[in-house]
């Protein structure tokens, strides 16, 4: 039971990793022109924790990205811990725990300053319907609503939880990504 418990606890900690922003940078830049005109999910992102949601988001234009889709999963024990979000107006049991996506098919330079970044994309979060929704689930790469968006997808690019890598795996293959 101890020794279950144990494993439990490795598996769920390595569930938690995050990915540099330099690692994906310097594997992804290799595959640029590929991106170009496609639609980008990572599904076992936070947007507002990952790296590749935001390595994604700062080059949307610059690759010519086509649309980009991050889900979050409401299980993560960090979810939505950096930055407020929208959802903080509603109750505290639901805001502790909420998956949500965020589909992006363009990053203006809203703030006007010849660049466009992360400010740009937190304004476009703020200020525009649609952009930043709840799942009615719980963000599950499994569950029905993700694999809707798995579906559309023209490539998917995450680091998923170790624990389900296996299932991860297989669903992919399932789904021709
Ligand atoms: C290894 S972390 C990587 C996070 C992010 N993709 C990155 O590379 O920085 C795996 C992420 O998957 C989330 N996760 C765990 N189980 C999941 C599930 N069943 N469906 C979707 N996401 C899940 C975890 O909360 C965690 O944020």
């Amino acid at each position: 039971m101890a020794n279950n418990n144990l494993h439990d606890a490795k598996a769920a900690k390595k569930d938690e990793f995050y990915t540099c922003i330099e690692d994906i940078s310097n594997e992804l830049r290799h595959y640029r022109d590929f991106f170009r005109g496609k639609s980008v999910l990572c599904n076992c992102d936070d947007p507002y924790e990952s790296n590749f949601f935001k390595f994604f988001a700062l080059n949307f234009n610059s690759w010519g990205l086509r649309r980009l889709v991050a889900t979050c999963y409401d299980g993560s024990p960090v979810a939505g811990s950096e930055l407020r979000l929208p959802f903080d107006d509603y109750p505290k049991p639901v805001r502790l725990r909420t998956a949500y996506k965020i589909v992006i098919t363009e990053v203006p330079d809203l703030n006007g300053d010849g660049a466009t970044d992360m400010a740009d994309v937190d304004m476009l979060i703020r200020n525009r319907a649609n952009v930043l929704t709840r799942l009615n689930g719980n963000g599950d790469f499994r569950s029905p609503e993700c694999v809707a968006m798995l579906r559309e997808a023209d490539v998917v690019v995450t680091n998923p939880p170790f624990s389900l890598f296996r299932e991860y795996l297989a669903q992919l293959i399932k789904y021709d990504k």
